[in-house]
């Protein structure tokens, strides 16, 4: 990866990876794993839903990770990005409910109890 030496070479960046998302086909599950969330389970919640993938056979879906996205209150917290669909953040997810959102939302499109209204944007 190229060295960050501007503003101007940031701007492009986020203009780059801006298109190659929108480009992207994959589900995306992002797994908060700040503090609050590993404290909380958040290890179990990504490998039981990575299992879970494997096991449905379920090939186009990633998995990120990230830091605390200050829905500490709610942790573990599980983003999923399906394509063309507004991203959704499942609080309380244990490893039952972490099965669940693979079999039921990621694979069927079912909503579950639990999605954590989004009070961000993201840029
Ligand atoms: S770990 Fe600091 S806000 Fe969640």
């Amino acid at each position: 990866m190229e060295k960050i030496k501007s503003l101007a070479d940031l701007t492009n960046l986020r203009k780059q990876l801006q298109e190659k998302a929108v480009q992207n086909t994959n589900t995306i599950v992002n797994v908060s794993l700040g503090t609050c969330s590993i404290a909380s389970g958040g290890q179990t919640a990504l490998d039981v839903m990575k299992a879970a993938v494997a096991k449905n056979g379920l090939g186009s879906v990633e998995f990120t990770q990230s830091g605390c996205m200050c829905y500490c209150f709610a942790e573990p917290t599980v983003e999923v990005k399906i394509p063309g669909k507004e991203p959704v953040v499942f609080g309380y997810v244990d490893a039952a409910k972490a099965e669940a959102i693979v079999e039921k939302y990621i694979k069927n499109g079912e909503l579950l109890e639990g999605v954590i209204p989004v009070n961000y944007q993201r840029a």
